[in-house]
């Protein structure tokens, strides 16, 4: 299995990397899996060895691009499943980390990039950040749980807006949508980000920890069921001709022509 998954621990913050940079860190089943293992190694550690994580993706241009669109489109039907459910059981587990997460954007969260970002409990964007849900482009659905937590996050106009449209916006418009909770300049992202996480460890840990369990309680059980909803309706749609025109026209690199069908 290739690394493509970094975990680095300093002053108690632990950074997580996607370092997919060719791929502009699509996630594919290695990265989901180190990912996976990297938060239950994080959730064994003490307070005194860990207080906060930091999502990030490698170099200037992405953070995540989504699901790897490659891998998606070569899959048999089992095999996609158990990707998509894999994603959302890595999103599930960081919402579900004791630890406070923030995710630092610097470029693209697109697709299963943004709902990464979404699984976050606090999201800071440089300006030159992009989000967007962009899976009806590809004749999809989000599939790692955005269409619940954008929903959470933003309203359910917003959601609808931005996943029937799949529209990419701005780190600003992001912003005033509630989706991001901080915006900063590129060269001053990284001062914002050590700023706001190393307030978070200056403060009790287990108070932290029950706040998120609290906050997080009254949405637990219709988040589960719209996530078990969002699997199905996603596999679903593989069955079409649209979402194998969506995924080849994005390979060669030209628009799609869905005819509903
Ligand atoms: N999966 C696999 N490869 C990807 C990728 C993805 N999600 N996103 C980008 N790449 C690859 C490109 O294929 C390209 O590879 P090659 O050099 O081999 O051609 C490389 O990364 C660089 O990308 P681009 O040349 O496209 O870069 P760009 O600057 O022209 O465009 C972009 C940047 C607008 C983000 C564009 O890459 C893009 O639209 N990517 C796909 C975004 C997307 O649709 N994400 C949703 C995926 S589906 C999903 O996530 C489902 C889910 O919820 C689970």
């Amino acid at each position: 299995m290739d690394q493509v998954v970094s975990l680095n621990i300093e002053d108690q913050i632990a950074t997580l990397t996607i370092e997919r940079e060719k791929a502009l860190n699509a996630l594919n089943a290695d990265a989901l899996s180190q990912l996976r293992e990297h938060i239950s190694d994080l959730n064994g550690r003490s307070f005194e060895e860990v207080r906060a994580v930091v999502l990030r993706g490698a170099g200037d241009k992405a953070f995540v691009a989504g699901a790897d669109i490659k891998l998606m489109q070569q899959s048999s039907e089992a095999e996609l499943r158990s990707f998509i459910k894999l994603g959302q059981d890595v999103m599930n587990s960081l919402e579900a980390m004791p630890l406070p997460v923030i995710a630092a954007v610097q470029g693209f969260a697109i697709g299963g990039g943004m709902e990464l970002a979404l699984a976050a409990d606090i999201i800071i964007a440089s300006t030159k950040a992009k989000f967007g849900q962009a899976e009806t482009n590809l004749g999809l659905i989000p599939g790692f749980g955005g269409t619940q937590r954008l929903m959470l996050r933003s309203g359910m106009g917003t959601a609808k807006t931005l996943i029937f449209g799949a529209d990419t916006i701005s780190a600003q418009e992001a912003h005033r949508l509630h989706i991001v909770d901080y915006i900063a300049e590129p060269e001053e992202l990284d001062r914002k980000v050590s700023q706001v996480v190393s307030n978070l460890t200056t403060k009790g840990p287990l108070a932290v920890a029950a706040a998120k369990r609290a906050i997080q309680q009254p949405y637990k059980d219709g988040l589960m069921l719209g996530l078990e909803k969002e699997v199905d309706e996603f596999i679903g749609l593989f069955q079409f001709k649209d979402t194998q025109e969506g995924l080849s026209a994005f390979i060669e690199k030209r628009k799609a022509n869905f005819r509903g069908e």
